[in-house]
């Protein structure tokens, strides 16, 4: 049996009978998210095989079941990342297991840097595209004609109107742009901030952008969150740290919240 098809077991022995509609996958410091959750089920990821052990501080490592309103859920409370590993695909099996659960789209949430000097720490950004710096991708060794996968709209149009919606309807100011992805763990230098601005990017981070592609050769639509925990290096005399991008993603918290909670409540069970 697969890994993907044990978890799936793993998982169905847990929540009997629960199919989730929408996959989260949440970054630093959004654990505040899930007590939103009515949860039906909490499985740590090293029950699941396969499913990173999520190391960084701020993230639990947990999978919950449960719902938001009427609509089903299935969150990873926590990520692993390429810098830890080295290993572009590390989420790979935690993202097909949300697809084989039932899963009709995913949000993605991460923390980043600001290149844009009016999107503060504590604001948001709804990610519309991204730009992959890193040179690696989690399909190397993918084997077959879905690896060439698309990646226009990635950034799906109709879910990324939803989170506007939600936006509006809860007066939160919501930025948009594209987001960089570096492979981290070090911080960019301001030389590096400077090229991405030129490049065109409104946000950097050392995340999801290989969970969109992973979910996006799944045929999975999805929309991407960045919560901006600090302005880039070089725009601001700030020091930027760990602990900063922590402080800054709980600021952000209840907003987050908030947003994510009226964005799955506008979920009919027909939508995607
Ligand atoms: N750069 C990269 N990743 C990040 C940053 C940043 O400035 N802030 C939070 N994650």
């Amino acid at each position: 049996m697969s890994q993907v098809e044990d978890c799936v077991n793993i998982i169905n022995q847990s929540a009997k009978n629960f199919k989730p509609q929408v996959g989260l996958i949440l970054g630093s410091g959004l654990g505040q998210f899930c007590d939103n959750i009515e949860t039906q089920a909490s499985i740590d990821f090293d029950q699941l095989p396969g499913f990173p052990i999520a190391g960084v501080g701020g993230h639990a490592g947990r999978l919950l079941l449960g719902r938001i309103g009427k609509t089903t859920v299935a969150v990873l409370q926590g990520r692993a990342h390429y810098y830890e590993h080295g290993k572009a695909d590390i989420m790979a099996v935690a993202i097909q297991t949300l697809s084989a659960l039932g899963c009709e789209s995913l949000v993605l949430t991460n923390a980043a840097g600001s290149l844009m000097v009016d999107a503060a720490p504590g604001s948001i950004m709804l990610i519309t595209d991204h730009i992959n710096m890193t040179g690696v991708s989690p399909l190397f060794g993918a084997q077959g004609n879905q690896r060439f996968v698309d990646m226009v709209e990635a950034y799906n149009p109709l879910l990324n109107s939803k989170i506007r919606a939600a936006a509006h309807t809860n007066k939160i100011t919501l930025h948009e742009g594209i987001y960089a992805w570096m492979s981290g763990p070090q911080f960019e230098t301001p030389a590096e901030i400077q090229a991405l601005k030129v490049l065109g990017a409104q946000a950097v981070g050392m995340s999801t952008v290989p969970e969109v592609i992973l979910a996006r050769h799944l045929g999975m639509p999805l929309c991407a969150l960045s919560i901006i925990t600090n302005f880039a290096a070089g725009m601001s005399p700030t020091l930027i740290s760990h602990e900063q991008t922590i402080e800054y993603a709980k600021k952000a918290e209840n907003s987050v919240k908030d947003l994510l909670s009226s964005y799955l409540k506008s979920f009919s069970e027909k939508e995607i």
